[in-house]
């Protein structure tokens, strides 16, 4: 089946792919003449909020098109560092383009609380039905930029069930283990499957 992913980052797009590929669902980047539709990036003080205004514009969207009976997926994400108060949460896009890693690795030179989180939260329409799902991956930001695969802060991000290494320094099939997004789309992909019998 396949899942139209309306958001203008490639790199989720294709974990999504690993995660859901194995699951049975094909994840596509909902594009409008090979280009991300006309988007705006909501603002809200929650990622659910952002999701739920990201959902409503993807229907829209898709509304009177030939995409009508596709389903859709949307997701908010960010990173939430304890000993800033959550700073940059809903920010984080912003903040990974401005001040990036090293601009995090300076706010934090003086703190002895590393630990974040990554929170995602998705969301999933299918034939009229909503399903909706929170991933948290909890971890410390390093000391060091490391690694370079995925994408934003995945080069200072050590996840807690890991072995010390960054995202940034290990695979993008071991991310997806371990990763926000992959709890996520796990979540969802279990209130998706039909009951067995
Ligand atoms: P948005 O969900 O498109 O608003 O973007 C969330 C931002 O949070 C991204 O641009 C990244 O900076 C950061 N982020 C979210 N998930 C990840 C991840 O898996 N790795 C690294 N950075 C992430």
């Amino acid at each position: 089946m396949k899942v139209l992913f309306l958001t203008s980052n490639r790199n989720k797009v294709i974990e999504a792919n690993a995660i859901l590929s194995n699951l049975g669902y094909e994840v596509e980047q909902f594009l409008v003449n090979g280009l991300p539709p006309e988007f705006i990036e909501p603002q809200s003080s929650s990622i659910s909020d952002v999701s739920e205004l990201k959902i409503q514009q993807a229907l829209e969207l898709i509304s009177e098109t030939e995409f009508e009976n596709h389903a859709l997926l949307v997701e908010d994400s960010g990173l939430f560092i304890e000993s800033l108060n959550d700073f940059p949460g809903v920010y984080s896009s912003y903040i990974s383009k401005t001040i990036g890693n090293e601009g995090i690795i300076n706010l934090l030179a003086d703190k002895s609380n590393r630990n974040a989180e990554f929170r995602a939260y998705s969301i999933l329409y299918k034939n009229g039905e909503y399903f909706r799902a929170l991933g948290v991956c909890s971890g410390s930001i390093s000391t060091q930029i490391k690694g370079t695969n995925g994408f934003g802060f995945d080069p200072i991000f050590i996840p807690e069930s890991g072995d010390g290494r960054t995202f940034g320094e290990i695979s993008e099939n071991e991310k997806a283990s371990k990763s926000h997004r992959g709890k996520s789309l796990r979540i969802l992909y279990e209130e998706l499957k039909p009951p067995s019998k």
